[in-house]
């Protein structure tokens, strides 16, 4: 039977002009850095911006942008609240910080779910910060958002890249948009991530060195956008999406 929640999601997604995925084949490489960041920069832009905090395994936007006890307000769905001039939604929402004990197709149901619920309005950007990698998670949201772009993040680890570049290939041959790869994390002036990414025809955004500061300033946004780290993430997207 067609799941009537499907048909939802495209009507709910129609206002939005571009939905990044802010993705990787690794672990702990900066997406929700890079997504909370990104997000923050479009918006403070004066671009109509939501951040969708979609990953299952390790939701940590809420963290970064220090939401605190805010909740969505339900109205014929849900609209995400206004945080720091974006529309903010997160998969904690649900889980009130637990680990939510989702599995398989429950898994598929629970995205479903916020996607078919979740109002988002007329948006310029939707950044989306993903599940892992290759996941069923990852591969459902794929499936399930129409249009979807992907910025890949990597480090400088030609372990991390061995990774990351499967994830590219399986992204290439779904006929998947890679906008491009970030560097993050850079602490050398090696050009083997950047040969790689571009020997694969797709674009390298460049590389965003390590800030050792960054860290301090979890939860606090202002500080966050003076970081080195948030400058040259938005060098970047003037750089890479021309706006
Ligand atoms: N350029 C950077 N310089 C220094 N620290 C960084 C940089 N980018 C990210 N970090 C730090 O690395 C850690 C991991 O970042 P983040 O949580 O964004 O990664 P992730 O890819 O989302 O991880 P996960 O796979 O667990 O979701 C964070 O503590 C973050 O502050
Ligand atoms: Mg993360």
């Amino acid at each position: 039977m067609v799941d009537p929640r499907r048909a939802i999601i495209g009507e709910r997604l129609r206002g939005v002009e571009n939905i990044i995925a802010v993705s990787s084949g690794k672990g702990g490489v900066g997406k929700s850095m890079i997504a909370s960041t990104l997000a923050l920069i479009l918006a403070r832009k004066g671009l109509r911006v939501g951040l969708f905090d979609l990953d299952f395994t390790s939701p940590a936007t809420h963290l970064i942008l220090g939401v605190g006890d805010l909740y969505p307000e339900e109205e014929y769905g849900i609209i995400p609240p206004r945080v720091h001039g974006l529309r903010y939604m997160s998969i904690v929402y649900y889980s009130k910080g637990e680990t939510l004990p989702l599995r398989g197709a429950d898994i598929s149901n629970a995205l479903i779910e916020l996607l078919s619920v979740t109002r988002w309005g007329v948006l310029d950007f939707l950044i989306v910060d993903m599940p892992p990698g290759i996941s069923d998670a990852a591969l459902d949201i794929i499936r399930l958002i129409e249009g979807l772009k992907f910025l890949i993040v990597t480090t400088p680890s030609r372990l991390a890249f061995e990774t990351v570049g499967k994830f590219m290939r399986l992204l290439l041959e779904l006929d998947i948009r890679i906008l491009g790869v970030i560097e993050n994390m850079k602490i050398s002036d090696s050009t083997f991530i950047q040969e790689q990414v571009e020997g694969r025809g797709v674009r390298f955004w460049g590389d965003i060195p390590f800030d050792r500061r960054l860290e301090e300033t979890i939860g606090d946004v202002d500080r966050l956008l003076e970081t080195e780290f948030a400058k040259k993430l938005k060098e970047l997207v003037d750089k890479n999406l021309g706006i």
